[in-house]
């Protein structure tokens, strides 16, 4: 095939980046993951994963690491059985570590509690007793829907110690997605709280929880009083945490569940229909979760503070701050409330307070951080910091570089980690001792990991070329399934490369030339300019190593000529919000800076300048509602938005701009 046609079929790969960075030499003689786990894992990747799974205590060892005969149906560790709770909470206890705090915790309004060990394993046994008493037991489905507050961690942990699945649901999502996450899971009781700190002020959640709630299967609601809002009380449905959890006996005997024994649902949006329910299991979770969060991180308990800043409502709260770090006995940092709530400095600070060596956070928020401008993190001392990492998104590389330089004082390894609530855990991430990083790639899977870069036909490309990411070996912290839908799982994720039997990740991604992968972002979200294919990502990134730029959100919108044209949406600096740098001289400086960089193909037809992106409550753009924009059609479905009014705010400035 002629080279033309050949990158084509996948996508074109056209920014480079040269910028490698070695770990520092000190970081590199004491990590814990070393070069050489990437070899023992090739040679024997299942005796890869029976030592990972050895770092879990199971009371009956597992017969067989994996069993992929039913495929795409895995199960790992088969025979064996563990409890997960015990594994994150009692275990540590037993070994004399009751007094280690495990959750710093802090408030949004300024209260914070330190949870021991021992702690954690009392509150997780009351929760267990309580829930029991209210008819929970293995195999019940209990939903959950609360603030960052440590009884969101004793909830889920105490349905783990009971074999019941958890389904966690974002406190900040309407009564009607609460409501259908309840209705598809038929969860038997809500767990939930008065009210809610947001930005400052005590929000309602018990009204809306209550919506949710009428005319389904739940039979209890179990309300945690976080604000001391007045509530509307349904008597016989409605207890308060207080009255019955504080009740229950301190003990709690664990029982032993299969390694196979469902976890969790937790749903996540597909590109179109009702969310999906991606189902987790126990064993083979647990293993990659505690595995990846030692190796990706070179966690040392009893020494690192550790801060994951997601909610617990995604995934990467289920995997990074409640199983893995847990499992292996961390100490971290769990805190409540917004980032800019009271100051903007909110993260700095608790960094200084706690000494936090590990900060785990999404690039949107850096990317806001570079808004607000270096001087605030500059007032704080963050010398205790020694790797940071990335997950959710694409990094662009100048808010890796600032990460790096403002954050990291140019001395903490950067761990770009990819993976999806699908993969239960980091997929693709470099060894912080090991990888010499590139701003903006994830750089390679992880030992035991196989994932590749394949073109339409499902062939592996070769380095300088783009095309889809899948993951061509069964993991063990896979889903297991879409909750109550098989045929959906198979079509979903597994039917794009049926013949090869790859797991299809919806990712566009691309090796570079020394064969490191790149991650381009979601397939629907690539353009065709002219025949080409161009990530968003990539323009995204030009669009923001441009020191006046802060943010940026491209989409292709149609066009007469190429089939698509390039509209950008870009947030500018602080410091440059001034009105030159939204004059047309200023665009047009943007758009040739695109150009120099990516290739004149690449530059956006247009440029408008705005003060807020689209997001989802997770911080991922909502690229379909600025298409919309982009193409003059009426904005669609904004229920998912964060902010909603952000829309009406773009829309106006699209049609300003047009009128001048
Ligand atoms: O597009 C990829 C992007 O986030 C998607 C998964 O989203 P979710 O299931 O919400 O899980 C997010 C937290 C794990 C992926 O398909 N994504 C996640 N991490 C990265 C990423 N894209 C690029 N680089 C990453 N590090």
């Amino acid at each position: 095939m002629a080279e033309s046609e050949k990158s084509n079929s996948a996508l074109s790969a056209l920014s480079t980046e040269s910028r490698s960075f070695p770990p520092p030499e000190q970081f590199a003689a004491q990590a814990k993951a070393t070069a050489d786990w990437y070899e023992r894992a090739d040679a024997d990747r299942e005796g890869f994963w029976a030592e990972q799974a050895d770092r879990l205590d199971w009371s009956t060892k597992w017969d067989r690491v994996l069993d992929w005969d039913d495929a795409p149906f895995a199960k790992w560790f088969t025979g064996g059985e563990l409890n997960v709770a015990y594994n994150c909470a009692d275990r540590h206890v037993d070994a004399g570590n009751g007094d280690r705090v495990a959750i710093h915790w802090e408030g949004e309004p300024g209260d914070s509690r330190d949870i021991t060990y021992a702690d954690l394993k009392r509150e997780v046994s009351k929760t267990a007793n309580a829930l029991e008493d209210l008819g929970v037991g293995k195999g019940d489905r209990v939903a959950i829907q609360l603030p960052m507050i440590p009884e969101a961690i004793f909830s889920m942990l105490a349905c783990a110690r009971l074999g019941a699945l958890h389904s966690v649901v974002f406190g900040g999502f309407s009564p009607g997605a609460l409501k259908a996450r309840i209705e598809d899971a038929e969860a038997k009781v809500l767990i939930t709280s008065d009210g809610q700190y947001r930005r400052g002020k005590p929000a309602p959640m018990k009204e809306n929880t209550d919506q949710a709630v009428e005319g389904t299967t739940i039979e209890k609601v179990l309300v945690v009083k976080r604000t001391g809002t007045e509530v509307p009380w349904t008597d016989g449905r409605d207890l308060w945490w207080g009255d019955v959890v504080d009740a229950a006996s301190e003990e709690h005997t664990p029982q032993a569940f299969e390694a196979e024994h469902p976890l969790f649902i937790l749903y996540t949006s597909g590109t179109t229909g009702k969310p999906k329910g991606i189902l987790h299991t126990s064993g083979g979770y647990l293993t990659q979760a505690a595995y990846t969060h030692d190796a990706v991180f070179d966690h040392t308990p009893g020494e690192d503070v550790y801060w994951c800043t997601a909610d617990i409502g995604w995934i990467t709260g289920h995997t990074y701050i409640v199983y893995g770090p847990l499992a292996n006995g961390a100490t971290q940092i769990v805190y409540e409330g917004t980032p800019n709530t009271p100051h903007e400095g909110r993260h700095w600070e608790i960094v200084q307070k706690y000494g936090v060596s590990v900060y785990y956070t999404a690039p949107t928020l850096i990317r806001t951080f570079m808004k607000w401008g270096e001087d605030i993190p500059a007032k704080y001392d963050l010398s205790s910091l020694r790797v940071l990492g990335t997950v959710g998104e694409p990094i662009n590389p100048e808010a890796w570089m600032w990460f790096r330089q403002k954050i990291g004082a140019e001395n903490c390894p950067i761990v770009d980690t990819w993976w999806q609530t699908e993969t239960g855990a980091s997929m693709i991430a470099p060894l912080p001792g090991v990888t010499h990083t590139k701003p903006g790639s994830a750089m390679a899977p992880l030992p035991g990991i196989s994932a590749i870069v394949v073109d339409d036909d499902g062939n592996e490309v070769g380095n300088g070329e783009g095309g889809y990411l899948v993951v061509d070996k069964p993991w063990p912290s896979m889903l297991r399934g879409i909750w109550k839908d098989p045929e959906r799982f198979k079509d979903t994720y597994w039917s794009r490369f049926a013949d090869q039997g790859y797991y299809f990740a919806g990712d566009g991604a691309k090796y570079d030339e020394d064969g490191a992968i790149w991650l381009l972002g979601r397939v629907d979200d690539v353009m065709n300019v002219s025949g080409h294919r161009i990530s968003t990502t990539e323009v995204e990134s030009a669009l923001v190593s441009h020191p006046t730029v802060a943010e940026a959100a491209v989409v292709g919108a149609a066009d007469e000529t190429t089939g698509q044209g390039i509209v950008a949406f870009v947030i500018l600096r602080g410091d440059a919000a001034g009105d030159e740098s939204k004059g047309e001289e200023a665009l047009k400086a943007l758009r040739d800076h695109v150009s120099k960089e990516i290739g004149p193909i690449a530059k956006p037809r247009q440029i408008m300048v705005v003060e807020e992106l689209p997001k989802t409550r997770s911080g991922k753009i909502m690229r379909r509602l600025l298409r919309d924009v982009a193409e003059n059609r009426e904005v669609g479905d904004v229920s998912t938005l964060a902010d909603s009014s952000v829309m009406d705010m773009i829309t106006t400035g699209m049609q300003d701009s047009k009128e001048d």
